[in-house]
């Protein structure tokens, strides 16, 4: 599994249908994870995360998780917008986050994000990018493309799509 796609939707809809669009030519390579069929327990600000080994004491399957995001070369994440931000799920997640923080193990790694919004606003589809963007800056991640889309009309954007498909076949060695 060279590349984990993380769903912030709790649907198979809009959100899943960019995922699978942009993993039409790495599907072989690719695992798509749903935040919302996961059991992530809310972050509890212990920072015991902060020290060697860096773990979280809770067991939940943010263990599984961490270890798939360690593995994968490229991170693809998809939220659809949720006031004007990602979805519960997806911010939860981002906290869970904080011992890859401070391990430094996600550094370097390409990212891709998606963002999908039911209302017309460009800008509602663009915060929401921004979020997964200040996250993956935090971690030192590398974003390499990103699109949002709005009306909930993903099929707009079907060309650049395709177009992230293809290069992304050159992105995982
Ligand atoms: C709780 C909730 C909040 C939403 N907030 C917004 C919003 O602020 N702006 C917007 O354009 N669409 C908003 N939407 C619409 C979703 O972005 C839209 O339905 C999207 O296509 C859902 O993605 P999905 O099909 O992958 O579930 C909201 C939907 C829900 C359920």
């Amino acid at each position: 599994m060279k590349i984990l796609a993380i769903s912030g939707s709790p649907r198979d809809n809009k959100t899943q249908y960019m995922i699978k669009k942009v993993l039409e030519k790495g599907a072989d390579f690719a695992e798509i994870v749903k935040l919302s069929d996961l059991h992530i327990k809310p972050c509890t600000g212990c920072r015991a995360c902060a020290k060697a080994p860096f773990e979280c004491q809770q067991e939940d399957d943010m263990t599984r998780l961490s270890i798939k995001l360690r593995l994968a070369e490229v991170i693809i994440l998809a939220s659809p917008v949720y006031f004007d931000n990602v979805t519960g799920v997806m911010k939860n997640f981002f906290d869970r986050c904080l011992g890859l923080y401070w391990s430094k193990r996600l550094e370097g790694k390409k990212v891709i994000l998606l963002a999908v919004a039911g209302g017309e606003r460009q800008d509602s589809a663009e915060r929401c990018l921004d979020s997964m963007q200040f996250w993956a800056k935090l971690l030192k991640m590398k974003v390499v493309a990103r699109i949002g889309v709005t009306n909930g009309k993903p099929e707009v954007k079907n060309h650049e799509l395709e177009q992230l498909s293809n290069e992304l076949l050159s992105w995982i060695e």
